[in-house]
């Protein structure tokens, strides 16, 4: 039996998972990871943090074990800017929540390049992207000068990770993430000269870009990296979704939904993310991708901030025991501005609807539910995009364990969600892209045998309650929305 690794570094725990070539996990290990709020709208991570927990987590799965192969996968975006001569980095790492550069955004808007932005990279002009950040980074002390120089390097955090893990020796990324920096064309398939020059970032900082799969590197021990892709790419290679028109949302910090599209990079008219799905044998298969930036965040801010619960898994109690009144109570958690489809870096987050009788019950469900009406808003911007309508959701990450907000899932997009047995659905996508790339699987197809479902949750809701609820969401996000949008 092969054994493979995955390391999933997210955003807010660094996780290592060893598999067998069977899908079955052998060996888990898992570090928090702190985020730090230096300003409003800021958020930083320590990237010595972020390898540290990584050198553990490895550790603790590989004692006493073969590994055969790693695969590696990230929180996307996430900026990193290194030293070559020593490895660290220059700076704290700005996470992809950080909108410090919505200013930058609004003036390189106000010059009209978004549109050749667009057409090439099948992003938008938003400060959830690494470029920006980058442009940033280099404004501080003398990070200009040096990265001319070609003294510094950056990466998104598999880049970071893949030099720490070979000793510097390697200075690459795989196309998922070259695909979230804005420089990146996703049609050639390269970095692209006109968009490096209008973020003012040069070319000496840049990874080379290979494949989700194939030889990347070796560990500085020996292990062969045969696999990486950014954590979202990762979970639709986890679910399967290796057929055109098939569809995944992962719910963990934020809820990113995907959609492969095939070989055709589709443009959607409705401020969905073109993107690529995974690149395997110098192909790519793009993505039409949703992007929510507080999914579980939302759970998280009620527990660790507000302290209504103490465990994540209480929520589904709490919310089966909210009364009517529920209903009227709308969360919008557009604490880091709002994602997909409205972009909307200003906006901000509120509490609507509240009469005497809300209790913790009452605003728990309406976070659930806030999640559930965003993937929604997702769905209906397919729709509008002319993506044929959706037959099955296969859901993944921490919040799809909740039968409750599962169902008000079903019930709001009208269609059956499948949750697999395996959630950690992101590690297991990087441990077959790993086994692809080390030959323990012959082709795609020899892993899709290897989804289990674990339960299937049908649409039971009358469309006339749909239809009230998302008229009442959809009020709700208007009225949080900032006047620039
Ligand atoms: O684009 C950001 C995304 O990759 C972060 O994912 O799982 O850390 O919420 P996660």
């Amino acid at each position: 039996m092969a054994h493979l690794l995955a390391l999933d570094q997210g955003t807010t725990s660094t996780r290592a998972i060893v598999f067998d070539e069977r899908g079955a996990a052998l060996a888990r290990a898992s570090r928090p990871l702190v985020q730090s709020y230096p300003a409003p709208g800021w958020v930083e991570h320590d990237p010595e943090a972020i390898w540290t927990a990584a050198r553990e987590v490895v550790a603790d799965v590989s004692a006493n074990r073969r590994i055969d192969a790693i695969g590696i996968t990230n929180q996307r975006e996430t900026t990193v800017l290194w030293d070559r001569a020593t490895g660290r980095a220059v700076a704290p790492a700005i996470v992809w929540q950080d909108r410090r550069t919505a200013d930058r955004c609004i003036a390189l808007q106000a010059r009209g390049v978004e549109t050749l932005i667009r057409a090439r990279t099948g992003l938008l002009l938003d400060p959830y992207f690494s470029a920006t950040k980058l442009g940033w980074l280099l404004d501080q002390q003398n990070f200009r000068a040096r990265a001319e120089r070609g003294e510094l390097a950056f990466g998104t955090i598999d880049s970071f990770l893949l030099w720490r893990l070979t000793d510097g020796k390697v200075h690459a990324t795989d196309a998922t993430n070259a695909a979230r920096t804005l420089l990146f064309d996703i049609h050639r398939n390269q970095w692209d000269d006109e968009l490096l020059s209008l973020f003012q970032i040069p070319r000496a900082l840049l990874p080379t870009v290979v494949d989700c799969a194939g030889p990347i590197a070796k560990t500085s021990d020996g292990i062969p990296i045969t696999g990486c892709a950014g954590d979202q790419q990762a979970a639709t290679v986890g679910q399967a979704c290796w057929a055109p028109g098939t569809v995944k949302a992962t719910y963990g910090t934020g809820c990113f939904l995907v959609v492969n599209t095939g070989d055709t990079p589709l443009m959607s008219n409705n401020r969905l993310l073109t993107t690529s799905a995974y690149r395997l044998g110098g192909k790519t298969t793009y993505a039409l991708e949703g992007s929510i930036f507080v999914a579980g965040a939302a759970v998280q801010w009620l527990r660790d901030g507000l302290k209504l619960f103490q465990r994540a898994d209480e929520t589904e109690a709490l919310a089966r025991a909210a009364s009517p009144s529920a209903k009227s109570v709308f969360l919008v958690p557009a604490f880091t501005g709002l994602g997909a489809p409205y972009w909307d870096p200003q906006a901000r987050g509120a509490l609507l609807g509240l009469t005497r009788d809300t209790g913790i019950a009452e605003i728990v469900r309406a976070a659930l539910e806030a999640v559930c009406f965003q993937t929604r808003d997702l769905t209906d911007a397919l729709a509008a995009d002319g993506v044929p309508d959706l037959t099955v959701l296969r859901v993944d990450g921490g919040m799809a364990a909740n039968d409750w907000a599962m169902q008000f899932l079903a019930d709001l997009l009208g269609v059956p969600v499948e949750r697999p047995v395996e959630l950690e659905t992101t590690a297991w996508g990087a441990a077959v892209l790993a086994g692809l790339g080390a030959g323990v699987f012959r082709d795609t197809s020899e892993t899709e045998r290897l989804w289990k479902l674990d339960r299937r949750f049908e649409p039971s809701m009358s469309s006339d309650e749909r239809d009230a609820r998302l008229a009442g969401w959809k009020d709700a996000v208007a009225r949080v929305r900032s006047s620039i949008a």
